[in-house]
């Protein structure tokens, strides 16, 4: 059994409030698909083909880690530079997954959203996403936020605008706003991992990242198993985290 450290910490006044999920939120940048399948001489759908398989997993093995809250950055609002047939590809992906796994979902308490901008996605797969979303509302075992055309810097700029017409002005009510803009929520992230050997945050969940521990791996997406979610969870458990303050060795 995985022990983690779960207090949570005061934050200073000084730091906008983010609403704390009840067990770990770990978020996912799973990078490293089309390596993947290109260098086993696979078309790059190939490689999100099995991206998908790799999230299954994940998902699977989610909550027997502690884990209450996972975002998998699935199609980023900068990805619409790729060719057209790719990006159609990862959505078709998307409705696949939606349809065969709504069911599951519902049977193993998976409440699912999606956070990002949907007036981009075709109109069928904006209402099987809204399908699923109603059809899981009341799982409670896992929050599975799955972020699709979604830019962080996109959605804080958004609820920025929104904040104009918020009467009461606090760090509280901004969260709530970006919450708003998000559909499902903002909570803040414990840990973020990234695969495929890149070392950056790619406007994925800017506001929410902003104490988060980091975990980057080699590995490729297509690769990561459950194994490597519960070595990266049990990394996690053994950084101090200080949020500013002191370790708790100098503070005594
Ligand atoms: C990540 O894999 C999946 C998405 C961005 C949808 P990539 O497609 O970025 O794979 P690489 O980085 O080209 O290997
Ligand atoms: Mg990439």
């Amino acid at each position: 059994m995985l022990m983690h450290h779960l207090t949570i910490q005061q934050i200073s006044t000084a730091q906008p409030a983010i609403a704390q999920a009840p067990g770990l939120h770990v978020a996912i940048i799973s990078d490293g698909n089309g390596r993947w399948a290109t260098s086993r001489g696979l078309p790059r759908s190939a490689g999100h083909r099995a991206g998908a398989e790799s999230a299954r997993r994940v998902i699977q093995a989610a909550p027997r880690l502690g884990i209450h809250t996972l975002t998998l950055f699935a199609l980023s609002s900068a990805n619409w530079k790729r060719p057209a047939a790719e990006v159609n590809a990862i959505l078709r992906l998307l409705h696949e997954y939606l349809f065969t796994e709504t069911t599951h979902c519902i049977d193993e308490g998976v409440r699912l959203s999606l956070i990002g901008r949907r007036d981009r996605l075709p109109a069928t797969l904006r209402q099987a996403i809204a399908d699923s979303e109603a059809a899981t509302a009341k799982g409670t075992r896992l929050h599975l936020r799955l972020a699709v055309d979604y830019s962080a810097r996109e959605a804080i700029y958004h609820a920025a605008c929104r904040f104009y017409k918020v009467t009461e002005l606090s760090p509280e009510s901004f969260s709530n706003v970006l919450a708003e803009v998000h559909r499902g929520g903002s909570t803040e992230v414990d840990l973020l991992i990234r695969t495929g050997g890149e070392q950056r945050l790619s406007d994925f969940l800017l506001w929410e990242c902003a104490f988060a521990e980091f975990v980057f791996l080699q590995k490729r997406w297509p690769d990561f198993t459950a194994a490597d979610l519960e070595a990266a969870v049990r990394e996690f458990g053994q950084r101090e985290r200080t949020r500013g303050a002191l370790p708790d060795a100098i503070a005594g």
